[in-house]
């Protein structure tokens, strides 16, 4: 077979981005992110689609240049068609599909979860540059390369695996039997863990997004120093919803006593609600591994950048207990170089999209 060259596309939040793979190798890998919702403490979604309406175009063109090929070389559009904000899916989807009507070549619908799971299954070149294959747009001021360079041969999982999902809108546990066919064993039943850790900052007056905010300011914290309720639910499922409430009741009654309460104790705040959070993933992903007999783990979704929580895969890969897969930084937020490797596992089955296919604010793996 010919090489397969696949422009992977991704605008379902508030990251434009466009990748290149070819033959299960990543070419480049392009993000333009958003600054413009810092001040709303949250994602705009009107502010987020014409952000990408902005950034769309560049993006694109900077993913192929940097890739080192034409436009014509382009076997195949891959491009997330959901879940997302429906603005913004939008303008990835229809640019895609413009591009691909001008090229003659077919358009591949990729969900967006099932693309935070196949990150582990990128490849890079031997000889790439340590910084060069996740590189961001410098669109708006102040903006900063995502990630960093991810070179080093990794071990790919095995199927199947289980794989704990973990983002601002979704914490799942997914037994992945193929890049096809992944079924959801336990989910939230309310918050995410993201949106959860995100929500604990801003009811601290921190900025957003909160994860590395409170991810950088736990370094520096006792870990045990607060306790927040942990949920009792049955089965493989999460709730995160009774965590937030005890942080914020803790915030409340402290602030009653003492006002710089916050101010004094937001490493140990941050490092208390880190490990409670981590605490809440772990057990129920133990219990799943007991369960299902599947002792490879892998973990992935913007959440995967924490620091104790990778710790914690870490010591579990060393103990023997499991087998581990952490993604390389620039692969746990929203990238398109995930979009383009199951883009490229869909053209070697030749699964394609009818043009006409809407995308879809909401859907599961
Ligand atoms: O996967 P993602 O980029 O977007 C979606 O939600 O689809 O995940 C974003 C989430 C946000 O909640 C953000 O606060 C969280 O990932 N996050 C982190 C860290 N980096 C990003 N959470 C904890 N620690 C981090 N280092």
């Amino acid at each position: 077979m010919n090489n397969i060259t696949i422009l992977g596309i991704e605008s379902s939040c508030d990251d434009t981005s466009a990748a290149v793979i070819r033959d299960g190798y990543l070419l480049s890998n392009v993000t333009a992110s958003q600054q413009v919702h810092e001040e709303y403490g949250g994602v705009v979604p009107e502010l987020a689609s014409r952000a990408h309406q902005q950034n769309i175009l560049p993006t694109v063109d900077a993913a192929v240049r940097r890739a080192g090929i034409s436009l014509g070389d382009i076997s195949a559009v891959a491009c997330t068609l959901g879940p997302g904000l429906m603005g913004s899916l939008l303008v990835g989807v229809s640019f895609a599909k413009g591009l691909c009507v001008s090229l003659g070549c077919p358009l591949i619908s990729v969900n967006h979860l099932q693309g935070h799971v196949l990150a582990h299954f990128i490849r890079e070149p031997k000889n790439c540059p340590p910084a060069g294959v996740v590189e961001a747009l410098p669109l708006s001021k102040g903006e900063s390369p995502k990630g960093e360079g991810v070179c080093a041969e990794r071990p790919v999982p095995e199927y199947p695996f289980l794989c704990l999902l973990v983002s601002g809108g979704n914490s799942q546990i997914v037994r992945v039997n193929s890049y096809k066919d992944m079924e959801i064993i336990g989910r939230t039943i309310d918050d995410a863990a993201g949106e959860t850790i995100d929500k604990c900052s801003k009811f601290m007056g921190l900025g957003y997004p909160g994860g590395p905010i409170i991810d950088r300011l736990a370094r520096q914290g006792n870990p045990k120093a607060f306790t927040f309720n942990k949920p009792h639910i049955a089965g493989f499922d999460y709730s995160f919803s009774g965590l937030k409430t005890s942080f914020l009741y803790t915030l409340r009654d402290k602030l009653a006593d003492n006002p710089d309460f916050i101010e004094q104790n937001k490493a140990d705040l941050a490092a208390s609600l880190e490990r409670t959070v981590v605490e809440v993933l772990i057990d129920k992903l133990s219990k799943a591994v007991k369960a299902t007999g599947i002792r490879r783990v892998a973990v992935a979704g913007g959440v995967s950048a924490n620091t104790a929580l990778r710790q914690a895969f870490v010591a579990r890969q060393r103990s023997g207990t499991w087998q581990t897969f952490i993604p390389p930084f620039g692969y746990t937020t929203d990238n398109a170089a995930m979009i383009a490797i199951a883009g490229y596992y869909k053209y070697q089955d030749r699964d394609f999209c009818a043009i006409e296919t809407p995308p879809f604010s909401r859907i599961s793996i």
